[in-house]
């Protein structure tokens, strides 16, 4: 090993983990060497299905004729292989943990009575007119019915489309119509920190302009007032109080749609990311047990939200496909106090506990104490998702949180990949603080230098790629599959580009660099710079605006704006806060944008293209190493912006 900071595979782990590091060796090679025989015995091992696949894998990765196909002609469901197989075996074992926001409430489902509330509403959702290939939208808090929608779903083969629920009435508007819903889910508030959010509010107002949503089914969550739209509007307890348990599960294929979950990208509107049904699974389910090392009985916690691919693949269907017990958290890490966390994972004994480097590092801030005085003894395996984690940060985590004992799972992945690609096994991969490690089975990282285009051997660093399909990969973008080729299959031809930098070391272990294209990562949270910049030029008194990010502490990035006020307009706070409230409103809180300087003119080249690099650089403070500017049309903006840095 080089000569970083290594952590072994402590000998309690490796005594009785499913993959040690031979066990990795030898099924990585065997995955690579011979994709299909490997994926044909774990498709048998993690899904029931009930028709066999004619073809384990077909694929073609030019552009000019793209598609991925896993398991083609397989049958299966998802609901029956989350729900209906457990029941003989683990029916009154606890399937989610519901943990309030208030630490007062909570709530256990077993598999049976999951199974039954899965039935109903899919029943409910028939009797509206819902069928196979239909689209729902999916707008909840963080309440266990989030996890029956996504079940009904599948149950009748509808594809889900969730939509978080701190993003705001346009947001939700946009989805819903991109995706054509004809039936949204939402509840009457929800909470968080002890705060109550208008959920069926925000809905309200995004379905005025969605006139083929037939249907509103509102859960009460907080009993808080709302509005009703008769014929639209119904109950969610009063529909179910009615429907009958019985609901066979839909016979689906391999390659149906599963769900649509948007997310942003370098351009335009946030995409529908549109991921299949058998490979899913199949990939889900197995990360699930393999990167945490689940054992039988556990308790699992991953305390993402379900608006997110983590809460799909981490929270719902991995763990629900293995049988586990998934604890489910509606509140936030700080309320009402600092130890919330560790005081769930005493309560419940959580044996693994996963989690985004943001809420490590706020927690950092509020020192050792609030952790220290909870025992967390049942704690066995943490892990970290959603950006890079900075090796401080790590090593907190795995001291203060972990008292030097659980591995950490740093777990490289996107919406777009499904499941992890790159992560640690915890009984099989000595870490290194900061780094993802090594590639899950069936993965194949490749670096690419990203001006020549050309192959990095070795060590080194470049440009993220993925050069063969792995079965959890997305499919389409839904509604355009021409977008999902040319953003993800152009640039590096025969590749899946990231988006993502990262470097290799001498060891073969990977470190995340993170974005090299316009998307941004704000606490864990993903935004398009140009989904910003759209929101902040609808105000009347902005004539261009440029987005892009730099560091911060706590956030990771931070969303720094050049404006560009009209003529005429004299830049004033008051005007700052009206464009910051703008965003909040277009997009939802995740996009509160942090800085705004005012630019009389942002750096273009002769084309007219706007040179972010160079913005990029001032909003880092980093003015000694700007490069070269002599390609722009009019150098002396740069100097104004330079001596007109904001603070920070
Ligand atoms: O930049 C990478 C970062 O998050 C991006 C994906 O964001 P999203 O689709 O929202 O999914 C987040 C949860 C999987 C990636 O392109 N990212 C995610 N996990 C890590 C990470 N960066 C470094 N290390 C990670 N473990």
């Amino acid at each position: 090993m080089s000569e970083e900071k290594v952590y072994a595979v402590p000998a309690e782990i490796a005594a009785k983990t499913h993959v040690n590091a031979e066990q990795y060796a030898a099924m990585y090679q065997r995955s690579v060497d011979d994709p299909e025989g490997f994926w044909a015995e774990q498709a048998e091992q993690f899904v029931t299905w009930s028709k066999k696949w004619d073809r384990v894998l077909d694929y073609s990765f030019n552009p000019d004729n793209l598609y991925v196909k896993w398991f083609d002609g397989g049958k299966l469901n998802v609901s029956y292989n989350c729900l209906d197989r457990h029941l003989e075996t683990r029916g009154d074992q606890v399937a989610i943990i519901w943990e309030g926001d208030n630490p007062n409430e909570d709530r256990k489902i077993t598999y049976r009575e999951l199974h039954a509330e899965v039935c109903k509403l899919a029943n409910v959702f028939k009797a509206r007119g819902v069928q196979k290939g239909d689209r729902v939208c999916i707008y909840l808090p963080m309440i266990p019915e989030a996890t029956v929608a996504m079940l009904a779903c599948t149950r009748i083969g509808a594809v889900h489309s969730i939509v978080f629920g701190g993003f705001s009435p346009d947001s939700l508007r946009d989805r819903v119509l991109d995706s054509e819903c004809k039936l949204v889910i939402t509840s009457d508030e929800s909470v968080r920190g002890g705060r109550h959010i208008p959920l069926k509010k925000n809905a309200d107002v995004a379905l005025q302009e969605c006139p083929n949503v037939e249907t509103l089914v509102v859960v009460r969550r907080t009993g808080g007032s709302v509005e009703w739209t008769e014929g639209r509007d119904l109950w969610y307890d009063e529909a179910m109080t009615t429907a009958s348990t019985d609901c066979p599960p839909e016979d689906m294929d391999a390659e149906d749609p599963l769900f649509v979950l948007y997310t942003s990208g370098s351009t335009g509107k946030p995409k529908g990311v549109l991921h299949t049904t058998g490979g899913y699974l199949v990939y889900a389910a197995m990360t699930h047990k393999y990167t945490f090392d689940y054992q039988d009985g556990e308790v699992y916690w991953c305390t993402a939200d379900v608006g997110w691919v983590t809460g799909h693949t981490y929270i719902v269907y991995g763990p629900l496909a293995n049988g586990a017990t998934s604890l489910m958290f509606e509140g936030i890490p700080n309320y009402p106090d600092m130890s919330r966390f560790w005081e769930v994972v005493d309560k419940h004994n959580v044996a693994i506990f996963y989690t985004a480097p943001t809420a490590i590092r706020s927690l950092m801030r509020a020192g050792e104490e609030p952790v220290k005085k909870t025992s967390r003894k049942s704690l066995r395996i943490l892990g970290s998702v959603g950006e890079p984690i900075n090796p401080e940060a790590w090593e907190w985590y795995y001291r203060v949180v972990g008292d030097a004992r659980c591995p950490i799972v740093d777990t490289w992945w996107q919406t777009e990949t499904g499941g992890h690609l790159i992560t640690p096994l915890p009984g099989a991969t000595p870490l290194k603080p900061g780094s993802a490690s090594r590639p899950f089975f069936g993965v194949a990282p490749a670096l690419v230098d990203p001006a020549e285009g050309t192959p990095i051997q070795g060590a080194g660093e470049g440009a993220l790629v993925l050069s063969h399909p792995w079965p959890a990969m997305m499919r389409t973008v839904y509604g355009d599959h021409q977008r999902f080729i040319d953003t993800y299959f152009k640039q590096y031809p025969g590749n899946y580009f990231t988006g993502d930098g990262a470097r290799r070391d001498a060891d073969g272990y990977y470190w995340i660099t993170g974005r090299i294209d316009d998307v941004l990562n704000v606490s864990g949270h993903r935004l398009g710079t140009a989904e910003i910049e759209s929101a902040l030029v609808l105000h009347p008194h902005v004539a261009e605006a440029a987005v892009v990010g730099y560091p911060h502490d706590l956030k990771g990035q931070g969303i720094y704006a050049y404006v560009t006020p009209m003529a005429g307009v004299a830049p004033s706070d008051e005007l700052k806060k009206e464009l910051v409230a703008m965003v909040r409103g277009e997009i939802g809180p995740i996009a509160t944008v942090d800085v705004i300087q005012w630019a009389p003119g942002l750096p273009k080249t002769r084309s007219g293209k706007i040179m972010r690099r160079i913005l990029r650089k001032i909003a880092a403070n980093e003015i000694d190493s700007l490069g070269d500017t002599s390609t722009l049309a009019d150098p002396t903006v740069v100097n104004d912006l330079i001596d007109n840095r904001a603070n920070r």
